[in-house]
Formats: C-alpha cells, structure tokens, sequence
C-alpha cells in the first residue's frame, strides 16, 4: 500500500486508525451534498473503510485519507480507482475536503500527487475525473489540473462534468 506525501499533507491508505477523522468528514451534509446527498453514519464509514481495504489489497490503489502535515488531522479524503468502481472503465481520481478546510489549495495539491502517482507508478494511459453538473468547486480543482472538458455524462446515477488527461498532456505539462 502506498503512502504519498505532499508539502502540507500526508496520504495514507484508509485505515481503521482512520473511522474517526473519515466520519467527521463525511458526516456533512455539506461535504456530501453533490457526492451522495447525504451525510453518513458512523457505520457507513466503517463500511466503507473495509471496502477500501479490500480494493487496495485487490488492485494495489483505492482510497487515501488526507492527514495534515503537524496537526495530524484527517482534513479529507481523495482516491484513484476505476470510474463507477467498474473495473472495465478507466480510471478516476477523486477528492473531498473537511469544510474548514476548503480554500487552501489542499484539494489540487492532493490530486497533483495521486495524478502524478498514477501515471508514474500505474502507468495508466488516462485519467478522469467526474462531478455533478452544479459542483463548480470540484471542477475547478480538475481545472486546475488541466484537464480536458468532455462533456456531461450520467455517472453514480447524476448527470455530471467529465474531465479528462492523458499520460502525454499531463507528461507535457509537468515538463513546462
Ligand atoms: C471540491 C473541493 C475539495 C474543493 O476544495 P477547494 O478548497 O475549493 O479546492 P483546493 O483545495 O484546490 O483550493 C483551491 C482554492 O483555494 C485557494 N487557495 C488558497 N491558498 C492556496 C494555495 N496555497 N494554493 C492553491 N490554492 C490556494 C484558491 O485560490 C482556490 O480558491 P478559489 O476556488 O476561490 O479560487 C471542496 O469544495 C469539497 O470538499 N467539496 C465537497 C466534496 C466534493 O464535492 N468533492 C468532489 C466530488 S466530485
């Protein structure tokens, strides 16, 4: 399992360790409002950590939870994995913020690191990310990225922005 780390945080495969931090986190209906539309419960996130354990141990990436750097604080969560968790599709990266948390670049800075870890280490040929149509906040970090605008798609049952890169546009880009 593979810990990354960037300036202001460290990525930890989600652990049990973890069920605290997570479910603070996801229990906001704020947090969760174009995800799922829901907050979860304490037992969502336990279930949901042993899912994500399971996939790490079966594809080798999945879910890391965002511990900030000297606090040691869960501030959020962020992923690779293959779009709608379909191993036939491509894959995805994904992330989410503690509300105290967002506007800090933290959420760009995470996914620079999956992203770069991703075509590096996986050597996956694209990325995509998806979020629903009204979520602006999550298609600017995609933005930020430079990702590619596709278009809107049903994905996770909503209609959603999809973004898009390839290894050679991000390549090209992390050379500038
Ligand atoms: C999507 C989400 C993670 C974006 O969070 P965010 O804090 O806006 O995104 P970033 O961490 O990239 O921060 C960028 C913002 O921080 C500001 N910022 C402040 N300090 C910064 C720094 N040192 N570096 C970069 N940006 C900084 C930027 O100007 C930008 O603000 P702006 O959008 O008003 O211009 C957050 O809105 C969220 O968790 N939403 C709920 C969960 C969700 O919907 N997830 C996505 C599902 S598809």
């Amino acid at each position: 399992m593979t810990i990354l780390s960037t300036a202001r945080l460290r990525l930890e495969p989600f652990d049990d360790a973890h069920l605290d931090g997570l479910y603070e986190l996801n229990r906001d209906p704020v947090v969760m409002r174009y995800i799922t539309g829901r907050p979860e419960t304490r037992d969502d996130t336990l279930a949901s950590i042993g899912r994500v354990k399971a996939r790490w141990a079966e594809w080798g990436y999945s879910w890391w939870a965002f511990i900030e750097q000297g606090s040691g604080q869960v501030v959020g969560a962020g992923c690779i994995q293959h779009l709608a968790r379909d191993a036939a599709n491509p894959l995805e990266i994904g992330w989410r913020l503690r509300q105290d948390h967002w506007g800090r670049g933290l959420a760009t800075e995470a996914a620079q690191t999956m992203a770069g870890w991703a075509f590096d280490a996986l050597k996956t040929p694209l990325l995509t990310s998806v979020c629903h149509v009204d979520n602006t906040a999550s298609a600017k970090v995609m933005q930020r990225l430079g990702m590619r605008y596709r278009g809107v798609e049903r994905w996770y049952d909503m209609d959603t922005a999809v973004y898009e890169i390839t290894d050679q546009e991000w390549q090209a880009r992390s050379a500038q």
